[in-house]
This record gives C-alpha cells, sequence and structure tokens, in this order.
C-alpha cells in the first residue's frame, strides 16, 4: 500500500534521507557514485526538491484555478528568485511563464524553453536595444514610466511590425506603503518602480496614454517581496483593478470596449523562514483577494510568484570546519555564508535562517544540551554569519549543518566576495509515493555544477592588461 506523509512533514523527512545519503557518499569517497558528496572541493552544496518545486506550482495552479476556467490566468515565475535553466525548464514545461527583470534573464527564459507570450519583462532600467529586443519577440512588457512609453512609441513607429505580437502593461506603484523589510517595499511613496498613481497628474497622464495607445491593455502592480502582508498587497492591487474600471469605462463610453483585460499582480507572498509550514498558502491569497478586490477576477490575471514557489524546496549543506570557543560563545566555522546568503550576512535581523544540525553521518543532533553558537561562513569580515547566539547541539568539526528555506534567492543567486566559488546545485527527486518511510530513496541530477578554483581565477580578467579596443 502506498504510503503518504503530510507535504509539509514530508519535505522535512526528504530532506533527512538525502542528507544522511550525501553523508554516506562523503565518507564512502566513491568518485562515481551517483548520489553527490560533501569533500574538499566541494565542502557546500545547495540542494532543490524537485518534487516540492512541481508541488508547490500545482497548489498556485489550484488555488486560481476556479478562475482559470473562465478567464486566462498565466503564472509567471520570477526568474530571479531562481535563475537555474533546468529549474526555469520545468517550470516551462509545467505550463508556467517567466517573469524577467533583465537581459540576462529575458535570454535565460527564452534559452529555458518559455514561449515568449509566456515572458513578462519588468524592469526599470530598459535600455532602448532591450525595449527592441523584447518587441522583437513578441514577450509581455509592463512598462515602467512615461518616458519608457516614449522609446517604445518611437519603437514602433520607425518599424511598425514590431507591433503584431506586442502586449504591453504599465507599471503602477499605489503608493499604499512599506512593509517589514524596508529594501523591499516597493509601494512607499518614493520607490522607485512604476508611475506613482497619488501623484500630482500621475493617473490623468495614465489615462491618457491609455486612450493614445489602444495597445496598451494591462496594468502591473507589485507592492514588495516577503515582509508585505497579503491585506497589504492586496490595498496595492485593489488601486490598480480601481483604475483599470476607471480606465475601462471612459474606452467603453467612447465605443473602444474595454481597454484593459488583464492585471499582472505581481508576486510576493511571503515565506515562513521560522519552521517547516508553507505558510501562508496560495489559496490564503486568493480568499484574501476575493474579499478585499472581488473585481479582480473580472479580468484575466498574471502572477509573478517566486520566493513562495521555491524557497522550501531548498537547503544549503555544509560540514563545519572548525568550532572553538570565542568569548560567551561557540564558533562553528563553516563553508556557507555570505555567498550563499547574503541578505543574511548583512541584514540579519531581516532574513533569519533556520539551522539544522547533523553529525557527521547525516543523522540529525538530538537537540539536547544546547549552547549558544555563532555560525559563520568562510568570508573574510566578522559579519559572515548565518546565525548568531543560536542555540544549537555542541558543533564539532565533521558535522553538519543544513540551512533550509534557501531555494529562493540564496545559493541561485551567489556572491563572489573573496571569490568564494559559486556553489553545486543538485536536484533530488523521489516520484509519487513511498511503500514506507524506509523506502524513500532519491535519484540526483545536477542543476548547476557550480565553479571551480581554476574558473574563479579564469574569470578574474584577462592576465595582463590588453588594449581597451583589443
Ligand atoms: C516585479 C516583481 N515581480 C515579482 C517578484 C517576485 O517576488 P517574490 O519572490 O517575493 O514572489 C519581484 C521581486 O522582487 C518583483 O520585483
Amino acid at each position: 500500500m502506498a504510503f503518504t506523509i503530510a507535504p509539509d512533514l514530508a519535505t522535512a523527512l526528504r530532506r533527512d534521507v538525502v542528507i544522511a545519503d550525501i553523508a554516506s557518499a562523503s565518507v564512502a569517497d566513491n568518485q562515481s557514485s551517483s548520489i553527490p558528496a560533501l569533500d574538499d572541493e566541494s565542502p557546500v552544496l545547495g540542494l532543490i526538491d524537485l518534487d516540492f518545486i512541481e508541488r508547490q506550482y500545482a497548489a498556485l495552479e489550484v488555488a486560481f484555478s476556479r478562475h482559470a476556467a473562465e478567464k486566462s490566468v498565466l503564472h509567471a515565475v520570477a526568474c530571479k528568485a531562481i535563475p537555474l535553466r533546468p529549474i526555469l525548464r520545468i517550470y516551462a514545461q509545467l505550463g508556467a511563464g517567466c517573469e524577467v527583470a533583465s537581459a540576462g534573464e529575458l535570454e535565460l527564459a527564452i534559452a529555458a524553453g518559455f514561449a515568449p507570450e509566456k515572458i513578462v519583462f519588468d524592469s526599470p532600467a530598459k535600455t532602448i536595444t532591450q525595449l527592441h529586443r523584447a518587441l522583437e519577440l513578441g514577450v509581455v512588457m509592463n512598462v515602467d514610466n512615461l518616458a519608457e512609453l516614449a522609446r517604445i512609441d518611437a519603437l514602433l513607429n520607425t518599424e511598425s511590425t514590431l507591433a503584431e505580437t506586442v502586449r504591453l502593461g504599465v507599471r503602477i506603484n499605489p503608493q499604499t506603503g512599506a512593509g517589514a523589510i524596508s529594501a523591499l517595499s516597493t509601494a512607499v511613496e518614493s520607490a522607485k518602480f512604476g508611475i506613482g498613481l497619488a501623484d500630482a497628474g500621475a493617473r490623468e497622464a495614465i489615462i491618457d496614454a491609455f486612450l493614445a495607445r489602444p495597445w496598451l491593455t494591462q496594468l502591473h502592480v507589485h507592492s514588495g517581496s516577503q515582509g508585505v502582508s497579503l491585506s497589504l498587497a492586496a490595498d496595492g492591487i485593489r488601486e490598480v483593478v480601481e483604475l483599470a474600471l476607471q480606465i475601462n469605462e471612459i474606452t467603453e463610453r467612447a465605443g473602444r470596449g474595454k481597454q484593459i483585460t488583464r492585471i499582472d499582480i505581481g508576486g510576493g507572498l511571503p515565506v515562513n523562514f521560522a519552521g517547516e509550514d508553507s505558510v501562508p498558502s496560495f489559496a490564503d491569497y486568493r480568499a484574501v483577494l476575493e474579499d478585499q478586490v472581488p473585481e479582480l477576477f473580472d479580468f484575466e490575471i498574471v502572477t509573478e510568484f517566486g520566493r513562495s514557489l521555491a524557497a522550501k524546496a531548498g537547503t544549503v549543506l555544509t560540514r563545519v570546519e572548525y568550532a572553538k570557543p570565542m568569548g560567551p560563545r561557540r564558533i562553528a566555522v563553516t563553508h556557507a555564508g555570505v555567498q550563499v546568503a547574503t541578505r543574511t550576512a548583512y541584514a540579519p535581523e531581516d532574513w533569519p535562517l533556520r539551522i539544522l544540525a547533523y553529525d557527521a553521518e547525516g543523522k540529525p543532533r538530538v537537540p539536547s544540551a544546547l549552547i549558544a553558537h555563532d555560525v559563520a561562513g568562510p568570508a573574510c569580515f566578522s559579519g559572515d554569519l548565518l546565525a548568531t547566539d543560536r542555540m544549537l547541539p555542541e558543533l564539532n568539526p565533521g558535522d553538519l549543518i543544513a540551512v533550509p528555506d534557501t531555494g529562493a534567492y540564496h545559493f541561485s543567486s551567489p556572491y563572489s566576495y573573496n571569490l568564494l566559488p559559486r556553489i553545486p546545485v543538485v536536484g533530488y527527486r523521489s516520484g509519487e509515493s513511498v511503500a514506507s518511510e524506509d523506502d524513500i530513496t532519491f535519484e540526483y541530477f545536477m542543476v548547476h555544477r557550480g565553479e571551480t578554483v581554476q574558473g574563479v581565477v579564469a574569470n578574474a580578467g584577462p592576465a595582463r592588461l590588453e588594449s581597451y579596443r583589443g
């Protein structure tokens, strides 16, 4: 009989089995093993639960499914959260779209197999070359400001064929206020994104822009990422839906029908970094939206979730290289630090991470006799810490530590200070169900090879100064 485990618990159990696998592969020193190992060349790994990736995307689809039956919904996964080609390819195969915010992300989305009409290009700094490329590809684009719109006018005037496939929207800053993390709050009065709706003359200018351009059919809003409550996000969406209704009333009166057909609600569903549960859920968010902005569901919808789709699929696994007493605490020096968890190192209050302790055989350490630790990374500055004053079982060299919830914006967005190499990333998959809890076996896949020391040196510039024009 198939054995099923509660999904959130399953994630933790599955992680434990994988860590035990890796620990035994690490001592076996078997180069041909199909199980990844931690060794001196790769003392830190990124792990991605591929089944979780698929399950969480399915949860998003289900949460919006009632709407999908009536109006189209495009779930454009935020590339910035997990810019790894094989993972993006999985999303493309699941039918997702991809939200991109730079020329590199745009080309990666194409390379990963997303159809242009499922790619949504957001960026506050699009160059004319990038605008031309996006128009030529026929991707969806959210225009950031009126000057960008003027550039698009000019491009369409000189090359009328560019207008054939393009689907364009305008990004609105609803100016509804900040969430808990100011650096990620994009709906404050003076945020750098979009057109500030409450600014003098802005509403009229947006309406005029739509009236003059029948090809503008979408409005976009993204109030922030992590730290923004569901209700605050819904406030921003309500502002934008009301603007869409106002524009549609005018275009209908002019006999042009409802010009705005689609609302892009951005991403931003927060992630629970304090425990295993995936809360709030996509269904919770849908319920808040239905309550606060029921008119949203009269439109087609685009979503741009990133962190909530992938964070809980990811774990950083490393070993303790050294451990020593220092003042009032014990310091465990590991190979995971600022290069994989940059935000935690620089803004630890905003980005706390859990630390899970395992012995060298990959068995979870029993949480007894806890002592205060700082868990440090390898980089050459004191702030390179994943946790400060954290109560953990005494960590010793050779023990393993796992850092869960790192599947988005962590090891996939490396920071290269000290030339710490980009870490290898491995995906694992067990398939649907297993006969018993002890029976779970995994297949492992290379998601990213990481960098070698030689690669890092090769990337540090030419051997000597070369002529600039070269
Ligand atoms: C425009 C836009 N859309 C989507 C996202 C993804 O947000 P999250 O990963 O919090 O879902 C971001 C994140 O910064 C963003 O800026």
